[in-house]
């Protein structure tokens, strides 16, 4: 059996550089007076206060590929398809953003070439340029030897991916066979969370804003008609699409309900979200049960999940130990799931990931 991790990430050295000379999210900062504290990763405005444990430790498991490797070894891993870790180059200024795409691209690719058959990489687009330069960087990305598709996060140009504006993006990425990597970074609004949020640790905006944030957005997709514009688009959701696989019934229902979607006469030659998960859309099992990995399989066929880890978030809780509990959890679901289906196993595992994103033998 093959194993290929299809959601692992890395801020590959030029993205490390960069985060390292800011003061404003993202940063990285270190402590010289308190070298105990060790370097800090601060992503999302929560995260942002003046104390030594702001954001969340940093090491090398994040920016050096000797640890990417270390880590597959331990679990088992053949293959890694990395990605650029959130939040991406979501926030870079215009006339930057060209330029630093393709530097982050080429040294993950690079990376990729060091390390042949053993690394893959999703590229990252320049969202905030000038719609050609993103098509250019799509067109570009497909022609990189160990390229095979995108990461993307939910904000799109900056209002989401229901946006028409990014009709020309999902073409392009259409026309080269890309498929979107969907990773949530921003959330829910902080309020939702409550006055004693900051007292359960970063526990409820992963284990539920994530999920939710991911779920909107797709529905936003298929609302705005995405997959009837572009019927060949594939996206591959994170977190095993969140909670979509269990939402879709009641998503459905309230489309076929809406009294606002009917007068609009938008009812009529849509595709459903059935169809769209069984034709377009490919789940991670980053879910780390059974229960949840079920509905994954029977949402969009076990011929349509694979495996992940998240690494380097979510690190072993033990000191010293060095096999990741978020890792034993996620193989563990597939092999619950799956009883004494060696196939359907595998396949999640690995030969689907062989499949979908052409890697060689
Ligand atoms: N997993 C990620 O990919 N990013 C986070 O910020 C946390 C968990
Ligand atoms: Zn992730």
């Amino acid at each position: 059996m093959t194993v290929i991790d299809v959601h692992t990430h890395m801020y590959p050295p030029a993205y490390m550089s960069l985060l390292r000379s800011r003061k404003n999210i993202p940063y990285v900062c270190s402590f010289p007076d308190d070298p105990s504290a060790g370097d800090r990763l601060v992503i999302l405005p929560a995260e942002d206060t003046a104390s030594t444990s702001r954001g969340r430790p940093i090491g090398p498991e994040y920016f050096d590929v000797n640890e990417k490797l270390t880590f597959m070894r331990n679990h088992g891993i053949d293959v890694s398809v990395i990605s650029l870790a959130n939040p991406w180059l979501d926030w870079l200024p215009s006339s930057e953003a060209a330029k630093v795409a393709r530097t982050v691209n080429d040294d993950v690719e690079r990376m990729c070439m060091e390390h042949e058959g053993k690394l893959y990489a999703f590229g990252t687009l320049p969202l905030s340029a000038p719609v050609e330069q993103v098509t250019a960087e799509i067109r570009r990305l497909a022609g990189l030897k160990h390229h095979r598709g995108i990461v993307m996060g939910t904000s799109g140009l900056g209002s989401g991916l229901d946006d028409p504006a990014l009709d020309p993006i999902y073409a392009a990425i259409e026309e080269n066979e890309q498929l979107i990597f969907l990773h949530p970074h921003y959330g829910l609004p902080t309020s939702v969370y409550g006055q004693r949020a900051s007292d359960y640790g970063h526990v409820l905006p992963l284990a539920l804003g994530f999920p939710l944030e991911t779920t909107i957005a797709v529905t936003r997709m298929l609302l705005s008609g995405v997959w009837d514009r572009h019927p060949k688009l594939q996206v591959l959701l994170a977190h095993s699409g969140g909670t979509l696989p269990f939402l879709a019934g009641r998503i459905e229902s309230c489309i076929a309900h809406d009294a606002h979607l009917k007068k609009e006469g938008k009812l009529h030659n849509r595709r459903d979200v059935w169809d769209v998960l069984k034709n377009n859309i490919y789940l991670d099992a980053v879910i780390y049960g059974d229960v949840g990995l079920k509905a994954a399989v029977e949402a969009s066929g076990a011929d349509r999940l694979m495996f992940g880890t998240d690494h380097p978030f979510f690190p072993p809780l033990g000191e010293g130990e060095d096999e990741w509990l978020s890792v034993q959890l996620n193989t563990q679901a597939v092999h619950s799931a799956f009883g004494d289906d060696q196939k359907a196993a595998d396949a999640i595992m690995g030969s689907n990931a062989k499949r979908v994103l052409r890697l060689p033998d």
